[in-house]
């Protein structure tokens, strides 16, 4: 699986110094609510576990699947809903996470879903932004880092299911893809 790896772009000191700064930022501006965490499957589980443990209000957690349309349509930002909520979010302060945002198409159309529920409040927080490639504005409370636009994997990303478990973010050799 490392032998797969090009690169190291966040290690996992990286990852876990910025978490800890995320976590103590959202604990500052939510003080005296809870948050509602909404995770992204399955790419956001990792850093949800994580991001969740830094932050030192009460929590509750809950996840949505969703797909895009295949690649010729999923520019149309038709996004299908795998798995919803278990949760009603209506009052609540909901707290959107995700590992990556690129064109934004997903988390735009989750964000729009999310707030016809009447949430109190509705935040997202990323660990990952890749601007490059954006299609629609995404309005990002939490950002863990702006990375240039590589397909990366690990902390949660995948390529092919794969590499998941990796504990750190690393770029994936080009033949991995031309395979
Ligand atoms: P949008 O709608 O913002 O989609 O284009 C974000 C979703 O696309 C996937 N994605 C990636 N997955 N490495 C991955 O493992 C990447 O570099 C990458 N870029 C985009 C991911 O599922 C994310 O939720
Ligand atoms: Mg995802």
């Amino acid at each position: 699986m490392i032998n797969d790896v090009e690169r190291v772009l966040l290690s996992e000191e990286q990852l876990a110094t910025r978490i800890v700064e995320l976590g103590a930022e959202i604990t500052a501006d939510y003080a005296g609510e809870e948050i509602l965490m909404i995770g992204v499957l399955r790419g956001a589980v990792v850093f949800m576990a994580d991001l969740a443990r830094a932050i030192k209000i009460p929590v509750a957690i809950d996840f949505m699947a969703v797909s895009s349309y295949g690649a010729g349509t999923s520019s149309s930002g038709v996004v299908r809903i795998l798995k919803d909520l278990d949760e009603n979010v209506e009052g609540k302060h909901v707290l959107v996470v995700e590992d990556i945002i690129d064109s934004g198409l997903t988390l735009n159309y989750l964000v729009d879903n999310l707030k016809s529920r009447q949430p109190a409040s509705i935040k997202i927080c990323t660990l990952l932004n890749k601007p490059d490639r954006r299609k629609v504005d995404v309005d990002i409370a939490y950002n863990g880092f702006t990375i240039p636009d590589y397909f990366v994997i690990g902390y949660g990303l995948d390529y092919a299911e794969k590499y998941r478990n990796l504990p750190f973010i690393g770029i994936l050799k080009p033949e991995i893809y031309q395979d």
